[in-house]
């Protein structure tokens, strides 16, 4: 029996990327042998910047599975779901509305910084206040200790924290756990023009492009901009594609580069040539992975289907739990 147990989700908002794969992914994949792990594609929270055109959802949800199981969480040790398939997180979270003070998401960093980022669709809506209150109830229904979560998510887990100890109090059980943030090291990697990888910004590589896309992203990558001309010095430290080298290019290759860029002893271009190749040896995996289970999509529903009979009967439990501390049932 693994001890402490473990519950995350992504929101399926397109293909994932290396932001997404470094960020979460890999620390997933390295999360599932140590810890009972439930990981789940959270549709309904994308349906909160998702709702003018909802019908993407279903596809992208399935693209996320798939990109889960090429990167290596493995149905024998994690168990993974679709959110919407266990109503039971609908259920909890209106029950929790009912407790949880508006204030209390008014101040949620998130929910004003999301409005102001994100001008095309109308964030204002009662459900995206309500955000962290459906991510409260994903988290509590399967009495989660711990939350990987990246350090931005930091503040819903604090607001997570305070309604369970709100509910536990008011009905004086301790029907839910506080849950912890597990917050990795994520190595600073940014898209190709240098802002933050995202699919929104157009500058992400995913995890799904072939050998010819990931040569040419590579190509157009921002690099040092001091190094203007061929014979300018340039700092790796500063440069955007050399955090991909510390990732993906053995040692002593990464440390060469660094010298021969500060002497200019190479060019950017020689530069990319080299990550291009390391990049798509690095991937291979993942890419070859992705064509197996592209190529059976019912495999791929299956393991969501039986992550759903597992994670369910959990749910269920800890909703009947909670309805009978309030003594509705
Ligand atoms: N908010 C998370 C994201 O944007 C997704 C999410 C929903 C989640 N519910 C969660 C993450 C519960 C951790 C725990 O990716
Ligand atoms: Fe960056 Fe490589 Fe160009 Fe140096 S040579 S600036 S590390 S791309």
């Amino acid at each position: 029996m693994k001890a402490k147990r473990i519950l995350s989700g992504m929101q399926p908002s397109g293909k994932l990327h290396l932001g997404n794969y470094f960020g979460a992914l890999k620390n997933w994949v390295s999360l599932q042998d140590e810890f009972e792990c439930y990981f789940f594609i959270a549709d309904w929270h994308a349906l909160s910047s998702l709702y003018e055109g909802p019908g993407r959802i279903k596809d992208f949800s399935f693209e996320v599975a798939v990109d889960w199981l090429s990167a290596g969480l493995d149905p024998e040790k994690c168990t993974m779901f679709l959110q919407s398939d266990i109503p039971e997180h609908a259920e909890l979270h209106l029950i929790l509305s009912m407790i949880v003070p508006v204030p209390w998401l008014e101040r949620n960093p998130t929910y004003k910084e999301k409005q102001d980022e994100i001008k095309n669709v109308d964030m204002s809506s009662y459900g995206f206040l309500g955000y962290p209150v459906l991510q409260t109830a994903d988290i509590v229904l399967y009495k989660a200790d711990y939350v990987p979560v990246g350090i931005d998510q930091a503040p819903h887990l604090e607001l997570s924290r305070e309604i369970v100890r709100r509910f536990n109090k008011l009905y004086k059980k301790k029907v839910f756990i506080e849950p912890g943030a597990k917050i990795s090291d994520i190595p600073k990697l940014n898209g190709l023009d240098g802002r933050k990888m995202s699919k929104t910004y157009n500058n992400a590589i995913f995890l799904s492009d072939g050998e010819k896309e990931i040569t040419k992203k590579v190509q157009s990558m921002l690099t040092d901009p001091a190094r203007a001309r061929r014979d300018d010095p340039g700092d790796p430290e500063v440069c955007n594609l050399y955090p991909f080298h510390k990732i993906y290019s053995p040692k002593a290759m990464q440390d060469e580069i660094a010298a021969d860029c500060k002497t200019a002893k190479i060019g950017c271009g020689d530069c990319k040539k080299m990550l291009s190749q390391t990049m798509i040896e690095g991937m291979k995996p993942i890419m070859h992975k992705r064509q197996e289970f592209l190529a059976c999509p019912d495999v791929v529903k299956e393991i969501l289907r039986a992550g759903t009979l597992k994670a369910q009967a959990v749910a269920k439990s800890t909703l009947e739990q909670a309805k009978q501390a309030m003594k509705l049932k």
